[in-house]
């Protein structure tokens, strides 16, 4: 059996298995007398404590992989400077600012790690980082008078592209740059 008809198959399984038991609440939540739930105040402490419970659990094991917190204590390698604007990625050595628009090949070394420090000088834009099998690698967001630092280390040499991942405009979709990793 091929992985997508399993896919679907056990979504099939789980949406019968949820509407059985929605049928089974409601056909449960039918008065019977006249006197309720026991205890409501009670049973409703309880499931917002087992609720609370399970979401600082969840919490805690995915926050401390979030991207923002890689490569926190190496200092990096190279700084790359990376602009948006609609439709195009400047991106440099030096600080791109309305003042000082500049734009030249990024070429960046592997296995070591590399600073992007990203912003926009129009409207919202993404910044996504691409490997040559069309795989996203790392991205962000690229936001008029912010700084978006990415840290990233690349394992694989070669090209690199470079996609917006947020709907800027008519161009959005042509929106592409990239870079090599040596
Ligand atoms: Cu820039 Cu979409």
């Amino acid at each position: 059996m091929k992985e997508h008809t399993l896919i679907l198959l056990l979504f099939l399984v789980i949406s019968i298995a949820i509407m059985g038991l929605f049928l089974v609440i409601f056909q449960s939540s039918k008065i019977e007398n006249e006197t309720g739930m026991q205890n409501p105040k009670k049973k409703r402490f309880f499931f917002f404590i087992i609720l609370a419970s399970i979401l600082l659990v969840l919490l805690s094991i995915t926050i401390p992989k979030s991207p923002y917190f890689q490569y926190a204590d190496n200092s990096p390698a190279k700084v790359v400077y990376i602009a948006a604007q609609q439709y195009v990625f400047l991106s440099s050595f030096q600080a791109i600012t309305l003042d000082n628009i500049n734009t030249e090949a990024i070429e960046v070394p592997a296995n070591e790690v590399i600073e992007f420090r990203v912003t926009s000088l129009d409207v919202n834009h993404g910044f996504a980082i691409y490997n040559d099998k069309a795989e996203l690698v790392t991205q962000t967001q690229a936001m008029p008078g912010y700084i978006n630092k990415l840290r990233w280390k690349f394992t694989e040499p070669g090209k690199y592209n470079i996609l917006c991942l947020e709907f800027c405009g008519g161009g959005h979709s042509f929106m592409r740059s990239s870079f090599t990793v040596k």
